[in-house]
């Protein structure tokens, strides 16, 4: 039997690129965004790097239920999902006072209930069959909650403790689960007010093609968390050695807008 990878997200940013390196791999694939066309020409570019089959589907991973419905459809196909990577994600950034709780609620679908929601079917599938990789995409702010992405904030640290819960709870069974942390990435993710702010001018964005490198060896070989690039490590472990009350300060400082 064929045996795929399926990614969520992946007809942009860092999806996208992990795709790319993928399918020169000669990997079979599924890969899925909401929108038809995108995937469409993003399959045929891909079926043209590789020997891999290149299967999409159009799903809205923020509306309830559609992550079941993705599995029941895969599953219907007859296909089998050995590796699945949960990437597809969206930030917000804003006064929490400000922004739009349907806004909030959409991403707390796509970024939670969706992951959460693949995992549960594809784990129980993996570990049925004694083998399976999951990789979840958390981020830098996994570590580091920032003011105005409260909610986006909460989402990453949740996917983290998740994925690292999970990893262990697997541990015996043959299926490894891993988690990217991706700090600032050059991708449509971010909005012009995000590159406004102090964050990105003090730590420049990785492109999305060094990062899907990382993701591609943690998702292959790799085990556990893995912080994407030196930078965002040690930026990471930097609560570590800061006192809470600063920490925020300067994390409040990042996170507002840049004086020209
Ligand atoms: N970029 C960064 O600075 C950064 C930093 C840390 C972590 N991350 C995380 O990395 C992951 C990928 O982000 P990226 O920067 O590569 O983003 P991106 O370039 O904006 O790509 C997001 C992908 O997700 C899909 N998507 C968006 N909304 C969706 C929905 N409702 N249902 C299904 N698919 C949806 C998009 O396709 P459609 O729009 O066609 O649906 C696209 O393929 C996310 O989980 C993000 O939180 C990013």
């Amino acid at each position: 039997m064929m045996s795929y990878t399926l990614i969520t997200g992946a007809t942009s940013g860092i999806g996208l690129e992990m795709a790319k390196l993928l399918a020169a791999k000669q990997q079979n694939l599924i890969i899925t965004a909401r929108h038809d066309d995108k995937l469409q020409s993003v399959a045929t570019m891909l079926r043209e790097a590789g020997t891999g089959d290149i299967k999409y589907y159009a799903a809205d991973l923020a509306q309830n239920g559609e992550a079941s419905r993705l599995y029941q459809t895969i599953i219907e196909d007859g296909l089998h999902v050995t590796t699945l990577v949960n990437n597809a994600g969206v930030g917000l950034y804003g006064n929490f006072t400000d922004t739009y709780l349907a806004d909030e609620l959409a991403m707390i679908q796509l970024n939670v209930g969706s992951v959460v929601t693949l995992t549960k079917h594809f784990a129980r599938d993996m570990v049925a069959n004694g083998s399976g990789r999951i990789m979840n995409v958390a981020s830098l702010l996994s570590f580091l909650p920032f003011p105005y992405y409260s909610v986006y904030s909460a989402t990453k640290a949740f996917i983290l403790a998740f994925s690292e819960t999970l990893a262990a709870e697997l541990e015996d069974t043959g299926v490894i689960v891993t988690t990217l942390c991706p700090g600032p990435t050059d991708t449509p993710f971010n909005t012009d007010a995000m590159w406004r702010t102090n964050a990105y001018k003090a730590n420049k964005p990785m492109t999305a093609d060094a990062v899907a490198a990382t993701a591609v060896r943690l998702l292959l070989n790799g085990r556990g968390k893995k912080i994407v690039g030196f930078n965002n490590w040690f930026i990471s472990n930097l609560p570590r050695i800061t006192p809470d009350k600063l920490m925020m300060k300067i994390k409040k400082r990042l996170a507002s807008p840049a004086s020209q």
